[in-house]
């Protein structure tokens, strides 16, 4: 995708595997050994932790030598190097829920907060509650230097605050705004290239926190594009930085180890822009931290991934999380380009460099091709301008005109050319920033180009910087993941989209723009893409909920933002597969009305149902004596009070249902009448009983029951939606509702 960051990590980690790639089975490899709540605090974690490992090893040096790190402020769990064997004889071990291998997870932004009608009035804002909110980050670390951390007029940390703050060469320390920033490195088996400090030296962590917490900028931009005031979601919060991610990507240990002290350090959210292939929710750092973290009220929203449009690409799925996809903001960036014969035309694209209106010389690579290179040895498409096609004498000085778009500036900077106009096929969503002047236009207009160029004898052109202009919105981007998910069935991910196309927003300057060592372009901003930059807007959006209901859980905040979502305005044929609920609208998901709120126990029932033995629960629970049983057990098709509903039917089924069980909460007015208002595409059936609830105070619970049912005759790919509106007159609680089958599936 157009996230260069990821790219960039994802080139590190490829060479790094290819070097550190054995797999002999007589080498010991990290893994971790997770056992759920935290321990007695009478007991030494240590002690315990060695204990287990000497036995599993049998060499108490060995077992010493081998141990990592252990996990125990707000769950209890280790990291040791282990052989297969000695992993398999610690998952069977008493007090151990999981034992799985350490990997490698991935790094998934001034005008965003003024598309989604966020208030900058102090009135409509709850400014001395929202700087006792404290956001956590799991990122690549923060360049606090950036004004949009300046902590001037912030008083000192909430005193609920017991967080640290690493310093170190390149990191100044932190100060009343950015109050905790540590780092993680304990996989030493792979050496980092970065000093270690929570420094950010890939601009991904600066560019995250400050979209979600960052202070208003007055006339921040990227070389005057995108001009306006950047801020964050909620610029009174405060913001703690744990440095999981190097750029060699995250580990699953120091993922642990970030959620470890977060927890205890005293947040109220967690923003994690991070994943990797979706697993067994406790095998699954992300989703191990996350429990722990609901366990405490504590919500924890991540990034769906960047894997779209693709089906079957959401990550980070587990029901505690709050799942969050990318769309659009209404600003699209256009590149003006002029023809030395007089045509304009439109290109899209985000190009800094402004060219004065000066005209140069332009060519085509089929024209600059260097006849005299050695061809078998470059297999290269000239036409395209791949690397090592063209001809210096003819690319020097001029603007050249290439088919596709493969990151041909890069080639062009390096013969000296002066600006790059890829033609492309399909004009996607997102763009990436040129290394010199470029331009991205489609290919009807790439042929008038190459027309003109083939027509005279000194053919020039212009390329101008870009300009912000408006679209439809919002939309699901391209890349961001859709579901449905693999690991249950009946909980449509992602939850909620937030924008996360295009986003200014601060950045590191220890490295530049683009990452390119040949770009010198250190600005402070930088307009990137990805689900990484939609994930800190719905955290941002949960503290300012959060800010007006400091005692809701992070169940009920979630069911704020979903149920008061709004629709895609442009649809795609993934439907609700990529919007979940859709845009999300912080301002209305202040005043729900009704909000479906999920306990703890409640989430243990629902690992009851999904099969989660009484052995592992007790540990999760950490309250000896419980068991599945002791439970009242969940019926229905999902056995969670989610607020949407959703299932995958048996591709050998022709007719089903489902049935919903659900439970609201009044937090409107506390006197009130809903009725149900029912929408369903064609063959689903949706019966809601009872159709009205009427609620006499504040807090007070009703439950109902909705039955979906219909025809799924049909071969193949199939899938029908609706939505569920509690409306009183005031508020419209919406769930979304969404049933698919997949004949391909076994
Ligand atoms: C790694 O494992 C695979 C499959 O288990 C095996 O085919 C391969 O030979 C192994 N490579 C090394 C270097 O041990
Ligand atoms: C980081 O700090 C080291 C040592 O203080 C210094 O040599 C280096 O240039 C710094 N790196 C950057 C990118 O500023
Ligand atoms: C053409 O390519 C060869 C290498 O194959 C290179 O040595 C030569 O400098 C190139 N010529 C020009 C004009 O770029
Ligand atoms: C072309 O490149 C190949 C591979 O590097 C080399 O074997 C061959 O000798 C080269 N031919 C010429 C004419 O330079
Ligand atoms: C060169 O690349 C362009 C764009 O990808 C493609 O349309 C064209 O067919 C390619 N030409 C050759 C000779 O491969
Ligand atoms: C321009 O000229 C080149 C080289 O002769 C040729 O390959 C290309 O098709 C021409 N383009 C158009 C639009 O005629
Ligand atoms: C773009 O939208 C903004 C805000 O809705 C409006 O003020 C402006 O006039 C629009 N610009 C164009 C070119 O339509
Ligand atoms: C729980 O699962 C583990 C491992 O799968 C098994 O050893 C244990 O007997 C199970 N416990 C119960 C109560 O079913
Ligand atoms: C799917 O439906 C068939 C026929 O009704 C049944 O035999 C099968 O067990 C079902 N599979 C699942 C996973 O429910
Ligand atoms: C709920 O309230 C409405 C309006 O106040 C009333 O018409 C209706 O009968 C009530 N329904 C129930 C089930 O109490």
């Amino acid at each position: 995708m157009s996230d260069t960051i990821l790219v960039f990590a994802l080139c590190l980690y490829l060479a790094a595997t290819l070097i550190h790639g054995s797999n002999e089975s007589n080498q010991r490899k990290p893994h971790i050994v997770y056992m759920g709540d935290v321990p007695d605090p009478e007991v030494s974690v240590t002690n315990v932790h060695l204990n287990l490992l000497s036995k599993a090893i049998g060499d108490e040096q060995i077992a010493r030598e081998s141990k990592i790190h252990s996990y125990g402020k707000s769950f209890n769990g280790f990291v040791a190097n282990l052989l297969p064997h000695e992993a398999k004889k610690l998952s069977e071990e008493d007090g151990v829920v999981s034992v799985f291998e350490n990997t490698r997870r991935k790094l998934h932004t001034t005008r965003s907060w003024d598309f989604l009608r966020m208030p900058t009035s102090w009135k409509l804002r709850n400014p001395k509650v929202e700087s006792n909110i404290i956001v956590a980050l799991m990122d690549t670390g923060i360049w606090v230097d950036s004004p949009s951390f300046s902590d001037k007029g912030f008083g000192p940390p909430p005193p609920k605050w017991k967080g640290k703050c690493d310093k170190g060469s390149n990191f100044t320390g932190c100060n009343k705004k950015v109050i905790g920033a540590r780092y993680y490195n304990l996989d030493k088996s792979f050496p980092i290239e970065e000093d270690p400090t929570p420094a950010d030296y890939m601009g991904h962590g600066t560019h995250t926190s400050s979209t979600a917490a960052g202070v208003s900028i007055h006339d921040a931009s990227l070389y005057g594009i995108a001009k306006g005031t950047a801020r964050g979601g909620v610029p009174s919060a405060r913001i703690a930085m744990y440095k999981v991610c190097w750029s060699g990507g995250c580990t699953d240990m120091d993922i642990l180890a970030g959620f470890d002290d977060a927890i205890h350090d005293g947040v109220d959210l967690i923003s994690v822009s991070i994943g990797g292939p979706s697993r067994d929710f406790f095998e699954d750092p992300i989703a191990i931290g996350a429990f722990h973290a609901m366990k405490k009220r504590i919500l924890t929203s991540c990034s769906a991934g960047n894997g779209g449009p693709d089906l079957f690409s959401v990550e980070n799925v587990a029901p505690w999380v709050l799942t969050v996809g990318a769309s659009s903001m209404d600003r699209d960036f256009r590149v003006d380009i002029q023809l030395g014969n007089g045509i304009k035309i439109a290109g899209n694209g985000i190009n800094t460099y402004s060219t004065k209106k000066k005209m140069y010389p332009i060519t085509s690579g089929t024209l600059a091709g260097n006849l005299t290179g050695n061809s078998t040895y470059y297999t290269g498409n000239t036409s395209a301008c791949d690397h090592g096609t063209l001809s210096q004498d003819k690319v020097k000085g001029r603007i050249m005109y290439c088919l596709g778009n493969s990151g041909q500036d890069s080639t062009i900077k390096q013969l000296d050319g002066v600006g790059a106009i890829m033609s492309v096929t399909e004009l996607l969503d997102v763009y990436y920033i040129t290394l010199l002047p470029g331009s991205l236009v489609v290919v009807n207009d790439g042929n008038k180009i190459d027309r003109y160029i083939n027509s005279t004898k000194n053919p020039k052109a212009m390329i101008d910087r870009s300009r912000s202009v408006n679209m439809t919105a919002p939309f699901v981007a391209s890349f961001s993941a859709r579901g449905p998910q693999m690991i249950n069935h009946n909980i449509l991910k992602p939850d909620v989209v937030a924008p996360g196309l295009n986003i200014l927003a601060a950045y590191t300057t220890l490295t530049s723009l683009t990452g390119d060592p040949s770009d010198n372009r250190r600005p402070g901003y930088n307009i990137i893409s990805g689900t990484s930059m939609s994930n800190p807007h719905a955290i941002a959006a949960a503290a300012y909920v959060k800010s007006f209901h400091p005692d809701w859980s992070p169940a009920a905040i979630k069911s704020a933002l979903m149920t008061t979502a709004t629709p895609m305005k442009t649809k795609d044929k993934t439907g609700k597969l990529g919007s979940g609920a859709g845009q999300i609208n912080p301002v209305r998901a202040v005043h729900p009305g009704l909000i479906y709120d999920i306990s703890f126990s409640s989430y243990i029932r629902f690992l009851c149902k999904e099969g989660y033995n009484s052995t592992a629960l007790n540990k999760l629970i950490g309250d000896k004596g419980h068991s599945c049983s002791s439970f009242k057990p969940v019926h229905g098709t999902d056995g969670l009070n989610y607020p949407s509903m959703h299932t995958r039917i048996n591709s050998t089924q022709t007719r089903f249902s489902a049935i919903f069980y659900r439970t609201v909460t009044e937090v409107g007015t506390g006197s009130s009448s809903y009725k149900a208002i029912v929408r369903a595409s064609k063959g689903l059936s949706i019966e809601v009983v009872p159709r009205t609830l009427n609620f006499s105070r504040l807090h007070e619970k009703k439950s109902f029951k909705v039955i979906v049912k219909g025809n799924s005759a049909e071969a193949g790919p199939w899938s029908r939606s609706g939505a569920l509106v509690w409306s009183d007159g005031k508020h419209s609680v919406k769930s979304s509702i969404l049933i698919y089958k997949f004949s391909e599936l076994i």
